[in-house]
């Protein structure tokens, strides 16, 4: 297949790069360590033993969802049964705990008619529907209707009841002498969207399966501050979850993720190509994607046979830079409303990695509580994160520097330095002093 491959100029092949969400990578470079604390998880299991669920977090782009997605299919590949749901934004589509139901009842497997995993299936194809609403204030309302009369309890139950009952598939699966399943493992993306009552009743899930050993697992994917969200619901959190950061990749990483993918179709990058990319992509799976889908296109387009060389590569970050302007940041900049956008240039321009909430709320002459509405819905559109109080980063790599590109940037440094000129005032010796930063140092 190599051989074939070496006849053919680049035109003729598929790029096999996927700057996108979740779209799995050619090459999933950089996560064994994460892999093989699953396969510890299974394998202890196997011999009866317990451990902890693991939730992993990190910025946007980092790949999270494939990695998750990864794990899930190693866990249905060794017969667990599976559920994999996504939180949502908005009120309406909260329905993780009704996506989880659907899915467990999809995948529990045929068993004795009248052993304990048959009993569940009943119980949970007879409830009809999970719904959650939120209301104005902010609580949440769970309500769990039942198609049949009989043993089962009625609704409405709370998430906490409903997590019990997916507990209890976990312990029929267990008690079950004719399956072969090993047990019961929720896969949970952006959990950091779920609402705090879901959070409890799932944190509480995965205590109580660690005590009464019942294989029963959470595997949860989310934003830095999912550890501290997790943490407010249940104060144990901290204890019963292994953490995992999903960070940036070495630059032997980001030269494999892009090497291999090349590789694959006897393409091979220059050295001067790939440093340039390594470089500029500063370790981020997303932008390696995405420069190394654009290099490739540009090699491709100059019908160059096997070899992305340092000219396309310059040519294919500058194609790419564009891109993740136009998408990347741009589609969220421009979702965010004029006083999100104010907020986030006020970040932007204190130009760290972290912020904190008193020096964003001096720039923009407000107090930090009186910003807090809007400081709020940027975290709960995922735009930006607080895992301490008082501090926030943006949620996306590099999404400052694409801020102070904008005309909000410059429209505030100049109320800001406006401001700082009209402060001006004569020192002792007469001279006037003028300190342009005063606003948006930390
Ligand atoms: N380990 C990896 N090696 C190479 N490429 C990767 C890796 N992980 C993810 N990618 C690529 O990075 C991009 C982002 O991945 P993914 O959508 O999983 O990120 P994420 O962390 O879930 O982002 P978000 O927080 O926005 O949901 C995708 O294009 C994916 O193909
Ligand atoms: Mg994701």
């Amino acid at each position: 297949m190599l051989a074939n491959a070496i006849l053919k100029d680049m035109e003729k092949q598929v790029n096999p790069y996927v700057p996108g969400a979740g779209l799995r990578p050619a090459a999933l470079v950089g996560r064994d360590p994460v892999i093989g604390d699953l396969r510890t998880i299974i394998d202890r299991t196997t011999i009866g033993l317990m451990d902890r669920s693991m939730i992993l977090k990190g910025l946007r782009g980092v790949g999270k969802t494939v990695l998750l997605n990864e794990m899930w299919r190693i866990a249905r590949e060794d017969g667990w049964i599976t559920a994999r749901v996504e939180g949502a934004a908005s009120a309406e589509d909260r329905l993780v705990l009704d996506q989880v139901r659907a899915e467990l009842i999809a995948n529990l497997p045929e068993t004795k008619s009248k052993g304990p995993l048959q009993k569940m299936r009943k119980l949970m194809t007879s409830i009809e529907s999970v719904s959650l609403s939120v209301s104005p204030s902010h609580t949440l309302s769970a309500g769990m209707s039942f198609s049949q009369t009989g043993d089962e309890p009625k609704g409405p139950i709370d998430p906490a009841e409903f997590m019990g009952i997916a507990l209890s598939v976990a312990r029929a699966v267990k008690d079950d002498s004719s399956t072969t399943a090993h047990g019961v493992m929720l896969f949970i993306d952006e959990m950091q969207l779920l609402a705090k009552q879901e959070l409890s009743a799932i944190t509480y899930a995965c205590h109580k399966a660690g005590q009464d050993e019942i294989p029963f697992y959470v595997i949860g994917a989310g934003l830095p501050d999912l550890p501290t969200r997790l943490a407010e619901a249940r104060s144990y959190a901290e204890r019963l979850f292994t953490y995992r950061d999903i960070d940036r990749l070495d630059d032997a990483e980001a030269r494999d993720a892009l090497i291999i993918p090349a590789y694959k179709q006897a393409v091979t990058w220059s050295e001067g190509a790939l440093a340039l990319v390594v470089n500029e992509a500063r370790g981020y799976p997303y932008f390696l994607q995405q420069y190394g889908k654009e290099a490739w296109a540009v090699a491709s387009s100059a019908k160059r046979v096997n070899v992305i060389s340092e000219a396309d590569a310059k040519d294919g970050i500058t194609r790419g830079r564009a891109e993740l302007e136009a998408g990347f940041y741009a589609s969220r900049w421009h979702r965010a409303t004029a006083a999100e956008r104010k907020y986030m240039a006020a970040m932007a321009l204190a130009g760290s990695e972290f912020s904190t909430t008193d020096a964003v709320a001096s720039a923009l002459k407000r107090t930090a509580q009186s910003l807090g509405p809007t400081r709020a819905k940027l975290i709960e559109r995922g735009f930006i994160y607080s895992s301490y109080r008082g501090q926030i980063a943006f949620t996306v790599p590099g999404m400052g520097g694409f801020i102070m590109q904008t005309p909000e940037a410059d429209d505030l440094k100049r109320e800001i330095s406006g401001d700082a000129v009209a402060r001006q005032i004569p020192d002792e010796e007469g001279v006037a002093t003028v300190d342009e930063h005063m606003y948006y140092t930390t």
